[in-house]
């Protein structure tokens, strides 16, 4: 209870935690950020008034938003020496991985202000991060793309920086159509939080020991590189273009039907949504915009649309309440961008910074906050004494 609503999420709560920034109603698929509907918030709000939003509470003024953007727009140059991390790993890194050990080195270069108990040291530690995850990102993919790093402007929104960052070259200055960078900015947004999904949980856990920021946000991109989570968005666009043609549609279907076959449709399904992810619905929408002003008739999204209708009206998916999530469509659209696939989940990573430096705020800022610490069911033998090798 805040005082304003209480919601009955119509199920005994095994709750971890206490939290006011993300409400989800799996059944009726509904998604708030600090009370606003996501489906509002992606049409008329940008990344940063959402950023502000879960990071204080409520909507910025204007002059709070232009004061929080510079803010920002201001950190998001990075140590010169940072670079020499990316020299060392493999050109065919998977950017992932990249992300694990960049962010996570951070903390060697900001040791001095991560005081976790001073809130202005939080502050400057969480805008560094929301500031450098582009930078950090399009640094991933030039690396990997043999392409040399582009530097942060000033002058640009945060979105149309990322993009210039992963697409200009010295040989051509890069510059984003306004709907490509409309569309960026709305898949930031729908990723942005997602109450305690496993890389919150996972950054929650790590800050609980008074760990800094740094190293909990580089343990929750670790934990959003799996396929069941942030990587079901390569997963899924890899698995659209296996499928490849609408005639090959029900072999894949009845493969994931099949309890002995590991597959399951990628971008399908979700532990807490039993509806539509109301982010799909945005991202549907957003992918139809983006092929349309690209002027790109992308099969894999004739794939993607009939491969939805064809599970929805399965009794399989209705029984299982099986649904789009938020992976299904995003892939469409970031590839129609241009991204690599392997660069999905670190779009997903740097999104959702601001919802774990969010979260992992107002765990810390809690006084009664204690170290996480889940407990277990034994299953193991009851005691017994030790045998010697030479009786065994
Ligand atoms: C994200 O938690 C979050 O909020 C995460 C996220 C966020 O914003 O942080 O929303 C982001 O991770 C979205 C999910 C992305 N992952 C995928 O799209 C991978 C494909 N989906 C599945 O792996 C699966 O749906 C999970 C992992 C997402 C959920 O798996 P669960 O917890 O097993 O789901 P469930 O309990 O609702 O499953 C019910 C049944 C099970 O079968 P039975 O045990 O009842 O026989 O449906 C089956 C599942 O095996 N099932 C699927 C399926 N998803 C679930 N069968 C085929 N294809 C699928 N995609």
């Amino acid at each position: 209870q805040t005082g304003m609503f209480t919601y009955d999420p119509g199920f005994t709560s095994t709750a971890s935690c206490d939290s006011g920034l993300t409400y989800i109603d799996g059944d009726e698929g509904v998604l708030l950020h600090r009370g606003y509907p996501i489906g509002q918030l992606a049409e008329q709000s940008s990344f940063m008034e959402v950023s502000y939003l879960l990071l204080n509470g409520e909507l910025p003024s204007k002059a709070e938003l232009d004061e929080f953007t510079r803010t920002i727009t201001r950190h998001t140059m990075v140590h010169e020496q940072l670079t020499t991390f990316y020299r060392g790993f493999r050109r065919d890194a998977h950017p992932m991985a990249i992300m694990c050990g960049v962010v996570g080195a951070l903390s060697a270069f900001y040791h001095d202000s991560t005081d976790i108990n001073d809130p202005v040291q939080r502050k400057i530690a969480s805008h560094r991060l929301i500031a450098k995850m582009p930078t950090i990102a399009a640094m991933a993919y030039k690396y990997s793309a043999g392409q040399p790093f582009v530097y942060p402007r000033n002058d640009l929104s945060y979105t149309a920086n990322f993009l210039r960052m992963t697409f200009s070259v010295p040989a051509e200055e890069y510059v984003p159509d306004p709907v490509i960078v409309d569309a960026m900015d709305k898949i930031f947004i729908l990723h942005a939080d997602h109450e305690q999904n496993a890389s919150t949980s996972t950054v929650r856990l790590a800050g609980s020991s008074g760990a800094n920021p740094f190293a909990c946000i580089a343990a929750g991109i670790a934990c959003l590189w799996g396929p069941a989570h942030g990587g079901a968005n390569e997963a899924a666009l890899n698995m659209l273009r296996e499928i490849g043609t609408v005639d090959r549609i029900p072999e894949y279907i009845a493969r994931a039907k099949n309890k002995d076959d590991p597959f399951r449709l990628m971008g399908f399904g979700h532990r807490v949504y039993k509806n539509y992810d109301p982010r799909a619905t945005v991202m549907q929408k957003t992918a139809e915009d983006v092929l349309r002003v690209m002027g790109v008739t992308d099969p894999i999204f004739d794939v993607a649309r009939q491969l939805e209708k064809i599970a929805l009206s399965d009794e399989y998916f209705i029984e299982k309440k099986l649904f789009p999530n938020v992976d299904f469509y995003s892939g469409v659209i970031l590839s129609a961008i241009g991204f690599p696939t392997e660069m999905f989940t670190v779009l997903f990573a740097l999104a959702r910074t601001v919802g774990w430096v969010a979260q992992w705020n107002e765990m810390i800022s809690d006084p009664a906050q204690k170290i996480g610490r889940p407990r277990q069911l034994y299953t193991g033998p009851t005691q017994r004494d030790y045998v010697p090798v030479d009786k065994r």
